[in-house]
């Protein structure tokens, strides 16, 4: 039984990350969708609790998808969830500079743990959770960006 992790900050969960879990789940037994925090990210626009009950939404279709959250180092969730894999999205190539990095640094703390990358379908590879942010906050429109539930939260959030 071969389970893997796809970690992420999810604020929100877009329609790319959806993609990777969907592709994921097809390919592995089980994804355990785990939420984080990313330490470059300081304020989130949804709390921990709302992204994860957003992410349970959004995999409820996907029988073998589970979602987590925890508070420390990705590696030692992996160790604590008894995985050894992870998965991470690739969007465009600058993604490849800070992932490549990320993989390497875990593997050397953490040398059973391995990274494997899935290249982003091209339909996705221009939405980041940060351009879903950005535009929202202006007002405007991030349908098609984010499933159909989180445009409802982010509208809910600036009020509409
Ligand atoms: O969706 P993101 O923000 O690109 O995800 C990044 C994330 C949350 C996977 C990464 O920052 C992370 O693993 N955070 C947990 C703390 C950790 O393990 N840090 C060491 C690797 S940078």
């Amino acid at each position: 039984m071969t389970r893997v992790i796809y970690p992420g900050s999810f604020d929100p969960v877009t329609n790319g990350h959806l993609d990777v879990i969907r592709r994921s789940s097809f390919l592995f037994d089980h994804v355990i969708v785990c939420v984080l925090n990313n330490s470059q990210k300081k304020s989130p626009l949804f709390s921990l609790e709302e992204r994860v009950n957003m992410l349970k939404d959004v995999v409820g279709d996907m029988d073998n998808v589970s979602v987590a959250s925890f508070g420390g180092l990705l590696v030692d969730f992996a160790r604590e969830s008894n995985v050894n894999i992870i998965i991470r999205g690739l969007r465009q190539v600058t993604d490849f500079d800070v992932e490549l990095l990320m993989a390497q640094g875990n593997h050397m703390v953490a040398d059973n743990v391995e990274t494997l990358f899935m290249p982003t379908d091209p339909r996705y590879s221009y939405i980041s959770s940060s351009m879903v942010r950005e535009y929202a906050s202006y007002g405007k429109s991030v349908k098609g960006f984010v499933p159909e539930i989180v445009n409802m939260r982010i509208e809910e959030k600036y009020n509409k």
